[in-house]
């Protein structure tokens, strides 16, 4: 960051939220907070609020959302330090000399020098597609029923046959080869120079969320391979955190989002309406796609290939969308390979209709798993019927269990109370087997569903007391910081308790700033706003109850982290449990709240 943090403080300081905003959005006060239509995405009736008490924004439509200075940014498009150079401007203030270390000037200048090369290479090969050299590149795209719109708002292009045209290119806009290297665009070779790494190949920009150009995939015309040539990991590129089409996705006002294989899947459903699309690229999906997604709805239409290998990917992808919140459906596109096929085939409304009658997750997983076994075999049925039981399990929520339960029965023609029997003396197996650790000795999938559930609660806590900072006295002396989970979490608590501490007041609007990050400043967003709804629509005779629960798991958790930490055989482990025991005992009658 170029300012220092008293500057950067007191210009946010020095503009109110609602005065800068009011600027741009017209906003109408209902309670304590503004409400206006959304700028940043289209919407009929206003989902957009913004909070003079946190100085913060947040849409409840979109989930865009920050301080100020993000504010800015989304709006008029700028860096972190043109926001806060306008913001300074506005309320006369005059900002010192840049200060910045070396290495943090170059870092940033060597992402913006990225950042424009992959805008300058994407106006190119626009440009190229459009002329006479690109004319075979158009009849591609437009023999696969691409429309002229289509095309523009994905940004397609052409990369021609010379083989160093970009790299010339790009050297006259005064780019050296030092950075060209960096951007994947071009390799430099001692001996021939720079050379493309795309040529003749139909090109398609990926865009980050907020629409600017990361990387390149380029598809070969015709046959020949690699079918589909991919940027390669720079500054500014990470596979395993980009999705093709997010930055429309996220605005669309459909529900869910729809996730498919490749690029050519995503164009075809956006311009058949589905603009809900997106495909992780050239990549398995990742824990880090699937959070990305999880941030903007909790429905995850798969939409993969029909074939064997689409198949087992969206058995792959289930238990990573579910580790991340999401409830996965599958789409069936049967008789056709993807989407790009079945909408050319059958249209829009049979694919609308596909999408309603997309399989529940878990009955895809049954489906996929009785392949494996012939039940007219009574062995091999009840190690089917086992193998059910087991997957079971990875429901923690007993009610969630016993309903799955009772459907899969139903399917399978398996005898209920059988079923549960088995299920109970699997767990008690499992208890068994566990002595002072049970969450360790867990499964996979139900350790990382818990996971998540404690960073809900996490969050939780946090806005409980960025809401009630009356609250803040009591909670302190239960949970300190360093009860949360290392990460993010940790250092906004940190960070929080340390304004309570120095100044009596919470600024959640100063902590976003301290995340240069762009995707952790909308985390943070997300616990003061996200969250906090969560606590507004708990009855008022339900809150103390629900603080109390919140507690009591994040306490827990501070404790399960100390022990975990602890040799089994260190003699002060019973002091801990039994100071533990005491402690959420003490809570659980915590009357914090009076209703
Ligand atoms: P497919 O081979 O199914 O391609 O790969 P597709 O999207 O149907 O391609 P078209 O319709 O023939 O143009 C699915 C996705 O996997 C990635 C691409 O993202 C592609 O869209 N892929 C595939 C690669 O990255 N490299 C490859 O060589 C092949
Ligand atoms: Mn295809």
């Amino acid at each position: 960051m170029r300012y220092s943090q008293e500057v950067i403080d007191s210009v946010r300081a020095a503009n109110d939220i609602v005065d800068v905003i009011s600027q741009y959005v017209k906003l109408e006060k209902k309670g304590s907070d503004y409400f206006g239509l959304c700028p940043f995405h289209s919407e009929k009736t206003g989902s957009f609020s913004v909070s003079r008490k946190k100085q913060m924004y947040y849409c409840f439509g979109c989930h865009r959302g920050g301080n100020v200075f993000k504010f800015i940014m989304d709006h008029e498009h700028m860096e972190f330090v043109e926001a806060v150079q306008l913001l300074a401007k506005r309320s006369g203030i005059a900002l010192p000399q840049v200060e910045m270390t070396r290495e943090q000037r170059e870092k940033e200048s060597l992402k913006n020098q990225l950042m424009e090369i992959n805008k300058e290479a994407a106006t190119y090969y626009y440009r190229l597609l459009h002329s006479d050299r690109g004319k075979h590149a158009l009849d591609y795209f437009e023999g696969r029923a691409l429309s002229k719109e289509t095309m523009q708002r994905f940004g397609l292009g052409y990369s021609d046959q010379y083989s160093n045209d970009l790299y010339q290119f790009l050297r006259k806009k005064g780019y050296t080869d030092e950075v060209l290297k960096q951007s994947g665009l071009v390799t430099i070779d001692e001996v021939k120079g720079g050379h493309d790494k795309f040529w003749n190949r139909a090109m398609f920009p990926i865009m980050d969320q907020y629409s600017k150009v990361v990387a390149f995939g380029g598809r070969v015309l015709g046959e020949g391979e690699p079918k589909y040539l991919n940027s390669p990991e720079t500054p500014v590129f990470h596979k395993s955190r980009t999705l093709y089409g997010l930055h429309l996705a996220r605005r669309s006002r459909r529900d869910g989002m729809i996730l498919c294989e490749g690029y050519m899947d995503v164009i075809a459903l956006h311009q058949a309406g589905f603009d809900h699309a997106v495909a992780s690229l050239g990549t398995a999906l990742t824990p880090g796609h699937a959070g990305i997604i999880a941030r903007f709805t909790k429905k995850v239409y798969l939409s993969y290939d029909s074939d064997k290998a689409g198949v087992n990917a969206a058995l792959r992808a289930i238990p990573i969308l579910r580790s991340a919140g999401l409830t996965p459906l599958v789409v069936h596109m049967d008789p056709y390979k993807d989407p790009d096929e079945f909408i050319k085939a059958l249209g829009t409304a049979e694919y609308e209709k596909r999408l309603e009658e997309a399989e529940n997750f878990f009955f895809f997983q049954a489906h996929q798993l009785e392949k494996n076994y012939d039940l007219k075999d009574p062995a091999a049925k009840t190690a089917f019927q086992q193998e059910l039981a087991g997957m079971l399990m990875g429901f923690s929520d007993e009610m969630e269990r016993n309903n799955y339960a009772d459907a899969i029965c139903r399917m399978f023609h398996i005898p209920v109370d059988t079923m549960k029997r088995y299920i109970i003396s699997l767990a008690q197996q499992n208890t068994g087997l566990t002595s002072r650790r049970p969450i360790q000795e867990e499964e996979g999938p139900r350790r990382q569903k818990r996971d998540s559930g404690m960073e809900k609660s996490q969050m939780l806590l946090l806005s409980w007391l960025v809401d009630r900072p009356d609250l803040f006295p009591r909670i302190r002396e239960l949970v300190g910081p360093e009860d949360f989970d290392e990460g993010l979490l940790q250092d906004v608590a940190k960070m929080l308790y340390q304004q309570m501490e120095d100044a009596g007041v919470f600024n959640p609007a100063a902590i976003a700033d301290r995340f240069e990050d762009s995707e952790d400043q909308e985390r943070v967003t997300h616990i003061f706003y996200e969250d906090v709804r969560v606590l507004h629509e708990t009855p008022e005779a339900e809150k103390n109850r629900a603080l109390v629960e919140t507690l009591t798991k994040v306490v827990q958790n501070g404790y399960d982290k100390r022990r975990s930490a602890m040799e089994e055989t260190d003699p002060s482990l019973i002091t801990l449990v039994i100071e533990e025991r005491a402690q959420i005992d003490k809570i659980k009658k915590m009357k914090i709240i009076n209703a």
